[in-house]
């Protein structure tokens, strides 16, 4: 973690600003991007993965990039982590480990690597700082922000917590460490139900998706209170257009986001986080049709492991995640930026909240 450097200036102490992650770990030189022999060779079994995707004429403009981020994350002793909303060519041929931000909290965690690159949006690269602030972790793009963690701020949830004392106050992971840090447990789609219950009260508080907590509400006896946040992407989807692709296909199978209004998870045939969407996808007997009712990506990605379904994909783009791309991610490591930090002071709260919530999978 950057040191701070506590200086005596007369009588008083003045706090010097700690050294950047560029000044700790130094620039390396910009690697060349040319499309050589050697990188079509060494890039070969990678654009397989992503042949659906990506027209091979354009795999000269990726290969150089992947085959450069390849190299240097090993030279800067670096993992990356990349949630299943990344694009095909992050997803498939540069990440080291994959996730629904559940399970890349829980990795994030452990990593023995000195430097995590998060490819995802700004609440991801802040959780994984909080469960392991030795490392330097870094986000490709900071402006990569989520519309469910704007939504709410701290001074919102010690409003709540004086309008209603004693409801426990239970944050999605998509908010701020801020956020986390005035709460007592946080959740992720994947285990919504089970910190809920785990609760042991009547009522619980479940912010800030307001989407999220009326699908989990349908899920247990415990009263959920909640908040007017909603999540960009998939508040687009409609039952109606969802209706209108089963009418045409009575066989197919739709899978949607819990982030999704209640009336489009109502239409669908299972939701569940990124994670539960792919093992659903993965248990379809060949020639399923499979509906992915969520970002664009996901589909992209799930197509080249899962042979044999058809993915049918009425998806919408969120912009933030889109902002990380190869050349930024190529960027950080050369550069060593865009640099994620936490205040100690409220690190140490926030990470209660997490730790919370991860170490409740175990119980
Ligand atoms: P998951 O936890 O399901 O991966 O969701 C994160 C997210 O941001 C979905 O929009
Ligand atoms: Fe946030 Fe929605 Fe984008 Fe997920 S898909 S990061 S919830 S805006």
């Amino acid at each position: 973690m950057a040191d701070i450097l506590e200086v005596e200036v007369g009588n008083a102490k003045a706090v010097s600003s700690p050294k950047t992650a560029e000044e700790r770990f130094g620039q390396l030189p910009m690697p060349s991007l040319e499309y050589t022999e050697e990188v079509a060779r060494e890039t070969a079994p990678l654009y397989e993965l992503v042949r659906h995707h990506i027209p091979e004429i354009e795999w000269p403009v990726h290969a150089p990039y992947v085959y450069a981020i390849n190299k240097l994350k090993k030279q800067r002793n670096a993992v990356i982590l990349a949630h299943n909303y990344q694009t095909p060519e992050i997803y498939h041929c540069v990440a080291d480990i994959k996730g629904d931000s559940l399970q890349l909290a829980a990795e994030a965690g452990i990593v023995d690597e000195e430097i995590i690159i998060q490819c995802g949006v700004h609440f991801m690269a802040e959780t994984s700082k909080l469960l392991n602030p030795e490392k330097t972790v870094l986000i490709p793009d900071s402006k990569a922000g989520c519309s469910l963690a704007e939504s709410i701020t701290g001074a919102d949830i010690r409003l709540l917590r004086e309008a209603h004392p004693g409801v426990p106050i239970i944050t999605y992971v998509n908010t701020s460490a801020e956020v986390k840090a005035e709460s007592d447990i946080c959740c992720t789609s994947s285990n919504a139900v089970h910190v809920v219950e785990s609760m042991g009260t009547d009522t619980v508080f479940l912010i800030p998706d307001e989407y999220l907590a009326q699908n989990i509400a349908k899920q247990t006896k415990v009263k959920i209170l909640t908040w007017k946040g909603h999540c960009e992407v998939h508040e687009r989807f409609t039952p109606e257009e969802l209706l209108a692709y089963k009418a045409a296909d009575p066989g197919l199978q739709i899978i949607g986001h819990p982030e999704c209004p209640p009336e489009v998870v109502d239409v669908c045939d299972y939701s569940g986080s990124t994670a539960g969407m792919i093992e659903y996808a993965r248990g379809q007997k060949p020639g399923a049709r499979v509906m992915l009712v969520t970002e664009c990506s996901m589909a992209a990605n799930i197509e080249a492991e899962v042979k044999g379904v058809e993915f049918i994909k009425p998806c919408n783009l969120c912009p933030h995640m889109k902002r990380i791309t190869l050349p930024k991610i190529l960027d950080s490591l050369v550069y060593m930026r865009e640099e994620v930090l936490v205040d100690p002071v409220l690190a140490k709260r926030a990470k209660r909240a997490v730790e919370r919530m991860v170490n409740l999978k175990s119980n």
